[in-house]
């Protein structure tokens, strides 16, 4: 990076040049939105954010910084995604660390977690005033929907799960990050799905949530996510419907008598899905839509709402 004709002084480069080459230099090497990707990777560089880097555009930039942006458009180019290149990305009110141990959390996963908290405030207002709702996060990846859940109500005890190791030491460093509410936050041993719990869960737990993989073994991918996401957090096997069937097949074991089970999927899953649920016991079964309007994920009670 030289931000060639720009300068503040006639010897230092402005972020502005900065910011007008890296776009450049992404969309030469045909990165899909390469504007919004350079802002992401100089605001990382510079430390301005959102507005701070309106107000701070045409400050010099440091050489630090040039050596940052200059390192992070190197992997971009590469084809990392540039969630993993910064190394943190925002999902509702936090902001997760990421890397390529787990899933990059999606918006999809967000109106996830908006109808686990409705299920959260439902269950409540059937319980006495001041019980505890114990969720479980299953498949918590970066802890996306677990840490979301304790952040944004207080009445909650969370429990994160994942099979993987590496999934759950990421989980731990954003439980570090969230402060106060990860005092009702635990991550539990590595472990399959509910198993992972522990015999003495079974049977009381008030909220399953879960976005476990569920993309067919033989499905195209975008190659952003193929070479660089990892194929354990997307890929369950043969059809796709792998670990929703085990989830919905086994929650009502786990569930308490009025429990809930929230399950992210994809939009040809919802069908199906619903109809397992509605054979195993739950009697109260919806899908509903993404901010796309795709249908995208299903709620299933234990008793009618
Ligand atoms: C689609 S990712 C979702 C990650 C995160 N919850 C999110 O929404 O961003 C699926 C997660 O399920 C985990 N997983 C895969 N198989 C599992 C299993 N048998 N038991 C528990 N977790 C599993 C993966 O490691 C991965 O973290």
């Amino acid at each position: 990076l030289t931000g060639r004709d720009e300068t503040v002084d006639g010897t230092t480069v402005a972020w502005r040049a900065l910011l007008r080459e890296t776009a450049g230099r992404l969309a030469e090497a045909g990165v899909e939105d390469a504007a919004a990707d350079a802002r992401w990777l100089v605001s990382e560089a510079s430390g301005l954010e959102g507005a701070e880097l309106i107000l701070g555009i045409d400050e010099r930039a440091t050489v630090g910084g040039v050596r940052r942006l200059d390192a992070m458009v190197q992997r971009r180019l590469a084809g990392e995604p540039v969630q993993y290149v910064l190394g943190h990305w925002a999902f509702r009110h936090l902001d997760l660390l990421v890397d390529r141990r787990v899933l990059i959390p999606r918006p999809e996963t967000e109106v996830v977690a908006e109808h686990a908290l409705a299920a959260i405030d439902a269950l409540a207002a059937r319980r006495s005033p001041g019980a505890v709702i114990a969720a479980a996060d299953l498949g918590t990846g970066s802890g996306a929907i677990g840490l979301s859940l304790a952040v944004e109500r207080t009445n909650v005890v969370v429990t994160l799960t994942d099979v993987s190791d590496d999934a759950l030491a990421v989980a731990r460093a954003n439980l570090a990050g969230i402060g106060r509410p990860g005092t009702r936050v635990r991550v539990a041993p590595a472990g399959s799905w509910c198993d992972a719990l522990g015999e003495g869960a079974r049977g009381h737990v008030d909220l399953l949530v879960s976005n476990p993989p569920y993309i067919g073994a033989g499905e195209e991918l975008d190659a952003s996510v193929a070479d660089w996401e990892p194929r354990s957090a997307l890929v369950p096997g043969a059809t796709g419907l792998e670990d929703l069937e085990h989830l919905v097949t086994t929650a009502p074991a786990w569930l308490a008598a009025d429990g809930v089970l929230v399950l992210e999927m994809a939009p040809a899953q919802t069908a199906t899905v619903a109809d397992l649920a509605r054979r195993h016991g739950f009697v109260d079964v919806s899908v509903h839509e993404d901010l796309a309007g795709r249908p995208r994920l299903v709620v299933a009670a234990r008793v009618a709402g």
